[in-house]
């Protein structure tokens, strides 16, 4: 029987155990750069089968949040590369994740202050966090036909930049209603044209920037976040999110990626929020890619479906930030610290890099 703890050829990656650090936004790169405090965090954490970062903004236009760091200038580069040179020094690997945030973004992130973009012109509502504090999220700008090429390069070319960066892998994020999700969702694309109306024409951009980066870097090292019905960031529920996932992970299928990562009902909340069969879209994908599976999982769940073969990776988010020597104590099923929210965002070393070790 497949066990979590057992070693894993993931794509291009051996990994020690099949446990995952989920992307785990911080808000603490001042200058949109990684700092020396990140260096520390992740090293604190390596000994996770995978590290997935947390999410980096491919392009200016992707940020939507204060003091996330960028993964598209030589600045960025060259500081990523000493988190990356730090986990691997303690034998762990490291994915970034490519992060757009779309209509999640404020004017005040936006180059020139011009709107954010996104596949429609409608505000998702809620807010955001920025310099000026927690704000209503701006009024986004439909992205024209013509400007569809220059989203998908400039995920291509963070790829390269993670490559760069020594990352051993790279995470689209496709989840949370970000931009990719405003795409694929019919509760969020309003447009007419070849990336709006039919499950193809949602799921095309998604599946563009899969096979340009796939391309670029190689699918070894490539994989994809999805949340199939989370309703987060205003993203509501797509009409029939089992048909247009069941597409994805089909059109998916001969990219041979090295991983597909599911969010499992709300992200962060209830598994059951919607029904969606995740077996029935794991067929789809034909075990061409390793399944990653996240939200809500505790040891004896993750154990279970490793065991079971319902997934082959589980992704844990919030018991990451709290137990930096997570694998540790769940192979010893020790205690786990408690989680201190005040400090998930912004911030110093408080709830950072202090957690206790056993
Ligand atoms: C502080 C915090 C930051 C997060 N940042 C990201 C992110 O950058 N990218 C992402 O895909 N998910 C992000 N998530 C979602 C987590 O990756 C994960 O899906 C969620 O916490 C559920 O997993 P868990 O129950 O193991 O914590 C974040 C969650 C938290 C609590």
């Amino acid at each position: 029987m497949p066990n979590l703890f057992d070693p894993l050829q993931l794509g291009e990656l051996a990994l020690a155990n099949r446990i995952v650090m989920a992307p785990l936004t911080r808000s603490r790169s001042k200058g949109l750069v990684p700092g020396e405090m990140a260096v520390d965090y992740y090293r604190q954490r390596a000994t996770a089968g995978l590290i997935i970062s947390e999410g980096a903004q491919v392009c200016a236009e992707g940020q939507g949040y204060l003091d996330t760091p960028g993964i598209h200038t030589p600045e960025q580069i060259k500081a990523w590369r000493r988190v990356t040179d730090a986990v691997h020094a303690e034998g762990g690997k490291i994915a970034v994740q490519l992060w757009h945030v779309g209509r999640i973004s404020h004017t005040s992130f936006q180059p020139g202050g011009a709107a954010p973009v996104s596949s429609t012109a409608i505000s998702a509502g809620g807010k955001t966090y920025t310099a000026e504090g927690f704000v209503p999220v701006s009024a986004p700008r439909a992205l024209s036909l013509a400007e569809i090429p220059g989203v998908i390069r400039a995920f291509v070319r963070a790829a390269e930049c993670a490559m760069e960066a020594g990352f051993d892998a790279v995470e689209v994020h496709g989840a949370n209603g970000y931009l990719l999700d405003q795409f694929m969702r019919d509760s969020i694309n309003d447009r007419s044209d070849d990336y709006g109306g039919s499950i193809a024409h949602r799921a095309r951009l998604t599946l563009e920037v899969m096979s340009g980066i796939a391309t670029a870097i190689g699918s070894g090292r490539t994989g994809l976040r999805l949340s199939p019905v989370t309703p987060v960031n205003g993203a509501g529920q797509d009409s029939d999110p089992q048909a247009l996932f069941n597409h994805i992970a089909q059109q998916l299928a001969p990219l041979k990626l090295a991983f597909v990562h599911v969010i499992e009902g709300q992200t962060g909340g209830a598994r059951d929020i919607a029904p969606f069969d995740y077996a029935a879209m794991r067929q789809h994908l034909g075990g061409a890619s390793a399944w990653m599976v996240n939200n809500g999982y505790t040891r004896e769940m993750a154990l279970k479906a490793v065991a079971e073969g319902r997934a082959d990776l589980v992704a844990f988010g919030r018991d990451f930030i709290a137990n930096p020597d997570l694998v540790r104590r769940l192979r010893l099923n020790a205690q786990l610290n408690p989680l201190d929210r005040a400090t998930l965002y912004g911030g110093d070393a408080k709830g950072y890099i202090d957690y206790p070790t056993l």
